[in-house]
């Protein structure tokens, strides 16, 4: 009876381990391919194998989702009849052409990325069966010449079309895309567009013409669309353009970007029409002469963001420019050379303003007048060759929540700068070469969220004294120190006590070797800690930090110099959920299968590695680009020496099938842990994350968590029982088992 329940167990153990093992239930998958499910579908993620043709006799059936990005795919052939695949991926590719069959039976099809491809010919018709389609993206394709209509689909809606060398739109090019809500047609040398394009196109709320070298439009190009929301005409040179009749049918319009499309002036009426404008961007254009006033007229009044930015506009701005803008609350300036009295005068008028940016002004003083800006949440004033002793005229603004003073050549802030900015959430001083901070600079900044001190050469972390003594700083939560060059004590913690409530924490690029294990002693509440870019190594004790942060949940050690980590390290990180290690020169060893084994096994979830196989955003994202992958390599000697076993089983990986060629000796992990054969070694054996999740909550132990409890209890057991197991197939093979018991 005993020997039957245990046998049960270990049945279920081994199911359990399976289950939680992202490969089981598995469904058919290509040799060269990881698949996994993303929610309850099958994605069949083939990107960047090396693929020369798609592998279509070792597909699913069910397949949901297939990724075949980045590979060496020349031609397309026929979809087997009965696969129900909704997304098709195959963007940067080598493909020439898409025939009438290439997507023959594809009914269920949804979705198509096709960028980045070598294609110039599309069978209109190559669509014809998918009758639910509703995005194509073809952009990055050398498409060059189109006659007669494009595609043939009653229910596409989003078409991209940007960068395809299109020199022209025939008049028929959209006559059978009728259901079109967003065309993207940027980057195109159309230079010209006649009238008539778009007339069919009624549906359409957005609209794409970005850097297609226009130089003019057909006044009635957009007379017909009268849907139309969004409209992008930015890097184009439309100098000589007769704006009011090309805007003045455009009743929905709500946001227009004109950003550098050569406009030197606007004349009083061109807006006049727009009277539901509420964004509009006519930043880089030489508006030297910009009557404001007079040119947003009467539509100016809906305005609620106004982009000048770098539009050389010549001072003084009439003092009465935005007189009449009275429900502007976003107002950008940045780039051009204003003076602080002119400044000061324009802005008067203002007092609803909410954000203001002044970035890149030239600006050495402020204006002295931010006592009438009672509203301003947000201001940038970065980049501006500031003299250090006017930073007190920011004294007034006591509603600040933003302020960005990056990059602004100080090296001295005054003790009280701050002390009225007692609503301040986030302060940015990145970039100024700060020696040194005062005593009691951020004392009164009470509510301050985040701190910003990005490149400013700072060797200490941060000194204690810049905060008041007695305080515990309740609501900082946020630090970033990337690119200080920091020198690290060997003992002690790097941060003072009041800083205790910091979580998120960002000490990238900062020269870091070592970490000592105290030093996050004072901040033992980070959940989110940022070590990327720095050059940490595998040494015996190099991550013992990570024992005092039992709340950590991310942590970045991405391009550090790893060559080996051990899941062992974050045994006290329960609550881990995501692991950056990319970019570390890892060596191909079985430590490598222990960090899969524990993500799967431990953590339930490969996902905690973070490029251990597509993430939820590279699946839900379109676009999907290339995305960088967990990578291991052999060493000479390994490599020449090494054979794949092939349809060697181990529990819960997916075998090699065929035979493999050997020549490269980089390998992603997930490749490396299914040739190695590693066995699975979990070592870790309690499974704190599962169960602290579900008891830590405050709410009531619902149904739903008592039955994931049992699981999870079960899943504990099953682990250990996986591990004695293997402790007595070691014993029996006489292998080390000190190291064992110990970490028991
Ligand atoms: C495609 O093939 C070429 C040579 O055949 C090779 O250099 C290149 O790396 C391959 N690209 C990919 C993404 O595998
Ligand atoms: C891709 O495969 C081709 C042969 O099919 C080979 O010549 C090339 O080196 C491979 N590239 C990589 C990066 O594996
Ligand atoms: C395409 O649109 C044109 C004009 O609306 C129509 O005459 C033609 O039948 C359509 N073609 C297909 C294949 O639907
Ligand atoms: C602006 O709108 C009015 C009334 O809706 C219309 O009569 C006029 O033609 C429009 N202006 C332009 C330039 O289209
Ligand atoms: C502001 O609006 C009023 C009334 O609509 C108008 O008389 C005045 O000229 C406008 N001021 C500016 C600067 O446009
Ligand atoms: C800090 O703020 C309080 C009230 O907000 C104020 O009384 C005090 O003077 C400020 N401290 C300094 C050093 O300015
Ligand atoms: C903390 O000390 C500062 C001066 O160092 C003082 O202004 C402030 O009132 C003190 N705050 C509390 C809560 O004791
Ligand atoms: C980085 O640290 C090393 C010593 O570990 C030091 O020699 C080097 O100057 C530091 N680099 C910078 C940019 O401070
Ligand atoms: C960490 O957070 C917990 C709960 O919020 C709190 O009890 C503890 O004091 C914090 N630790 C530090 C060092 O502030
Ligand atoms: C990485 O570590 C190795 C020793 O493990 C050392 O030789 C090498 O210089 C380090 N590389 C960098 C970029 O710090
Ligand atoms: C290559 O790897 C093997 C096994 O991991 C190791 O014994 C050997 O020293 C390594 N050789 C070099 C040159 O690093
Ligand atoms: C190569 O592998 C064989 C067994 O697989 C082993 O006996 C031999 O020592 C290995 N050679 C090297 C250089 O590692």
């Amino acid at each position: 009876m005993a020997r039957l329940s245990v046998l049960v167990l270990v049945l279920l153990a081994n199911t359990l381990t399976n289950a939680f093992n992202g490969d089981s239930f598995e469904l058919e998958c290509p040799d060269e391919c990881d698949c996994h499910y993303f929610r309850i579908n099958w994605v069949t993620d083939c990107s960047e194998s090396n693929l020369t043709e798609v592998p279509y006799d070792e597909l699913s059936m069910s397949v949901y989702i297939l990724d075949l990005n980045g590979n060496n795919i020349t031609t397309l052939k026929t979809f087997p009849a009965d696969i129900k695949m909704r997304r098709l991926q195959i963007a940067n590719n080598r493909l020439t052409h898409v025939d009438r069959d290439s997507f023959r039976g594809l009914e269920f099809l949804i979705d198509v990325d096709l960028s980045g491809n070598n294609i110039s010919n599309i069978d209109p018709e190559a669509f014809l069966d998918s009758r639910g389609l509703l995005n194509v993206e073809l952009q990055d394709n050398p498409i060059s010449v189109v006659d007669g209509p494009f595609l043939v689909s009653s229910t596409l809606q989003f078409l991209d079309i940007s960068n395809c060398n299109l020199s022209s739109i025939n008049p028929q090019f959209f006559d059978n895309i009728t259901s079109l809500t967003t065309v993207d047609l940027s980057n195109n040398p159309l230079v010209t567009l006649e009238s008539g394009t778009f007339d069919i196109l009624t549906s359409l709320e957005t609209l794409k013409l970005n850097d297609c070298k226009l130089t003019s439009l057909a006044e009635n190009i957009f007379t017909a669309l009268v849907n139309l929301k969004f409209l992008e005409l930015a890097g184009n040179q439309l100098t000589n353009m007769d704006w009011p009749e090309l805007l003045g049918k455009l009743i929905r319009l709500e946001y227009l970007n004109l950003r550098k499309t050569g406009i030197t002036s606007l004349s009083e009426d061109t807006f006049s029409n727009c009277t539901n404008l509420v964004s509009l961007i006519l930043a880089d254009n030489q508006l030297r002469d910009l009557d404001v006033a007079a040119t947003l007229g009467s539509s100016v009044d809906h305005l609620e963001l106004l982009d000048l930015s770098n539009c050389k506009i010549r001072g003084p701005i009439a003092g009465d420019a935005f007189a009449n803008a009275t429900r502007l609350r976003t107002l950008y300036l940045s780039g051009n050379p204003l003076f602080a009295p002119d400044l000061k005068e324009a802005l008067e008028p203002l007092p609803k303003l909410e954000k203001l940016f002044l970035s890149n002004c030239g600006l050495r003083n402020l204006p002295d007048n931010f006592n009438v800006f009672d509203n301003l949440q947000e201001l940038d004033i970065s980049y501006n060759p500031l003299v250090n002793v006017f930073t007190k005229l920011l004294a007034p603004l006591n509603k600040l929540e933003y302020l960005n003073m990056g990059y602004s050549n100080l090296s001295y802030i005054g003790p009280d700068s701050f002390s009225k900015m007692t609503s301040m959430k986030r302060l940015v001083l990145s970039g100024n070469d700060l020696l040194s901070l005062e005593a009691g600079l951020f004392g009164n900044l009470t509510q301050l969220t985040t701190l910003e001190l990005e490149f400013c050469g700072l060797k200490r972390p941060l000194y204690a004294n810049a905060f008041f003594k007695n305080l515990t700083y309740m609501d900082l939560r946020e630090i970033r120190l990337g690119g200080n060059p920091l020198v690290i004590p060997t003992t002690g913690p790097l941060f003072p006590k009041q800083l205790s409530q910091i979580t998120i924490m960002d000490l990238s690029n900062c020269n870091i070797t070592s970490l000592n294990r105290d030093a996050f002693k004072n901040t033992e509440n980070i959940t989110d800690l940022n070590l990327g870019s720095n050059r940490l190594i595998s040494k015996e004790d190099s991550l013992q930090f990570l024992e005092r942060l039992h709340q950590l949940e991310k942590i970045n050690l991405s391009n550090n110099n790893l060559t080996t980590i051990d899941p062992q390290v974050f045994i006290n990180n329960p609550k881990l959920h995501s692991l950056n290690l990319v970019g570390n020169p890892f060596i191909c060893d079985c430590k490598i299968a222990e960090m899969w084994d524990w993500a799967n096994m431990i953590k339930g979830n490969l996902d905690v590695l973070i490029g251990a196989k597509s993430a939820e955003k590279d699946i839900v994202v379109k676009g999907n680009k290339k995305k960088k992958h967990l990578y291991c390599h052999y060493n000479e000697t390994q490599l020449r020496n090494l054979t794949i076993p092939l349809n060697k089983t181990v529990p819960g990986r997916r075998p090699f099938m065929k035979p493999r060629g050997l020549t490269f000796a980089n390998r992603t992990w997930a490749k490396y842990v299914r040739e190695s054969g590693c066995e699975p070694v979990v070592k870790i054996l309690r499974p704190v994350a599962l169960k602290s999740d579900l008891f830590d909550t405050e709410r009531p132990l619902s149904t739903a968590a008592l039955i994931l409890s049992g699981i999870a209890l079960v899943f504990g057991l099953s682990t250990l029982l996986m591990t004695v197991r293997l402790l007595r197939r070691r014993n029996a093979t006489e292998v080390d088992t000190e190291q064992i018991r110990k970490e028991r």
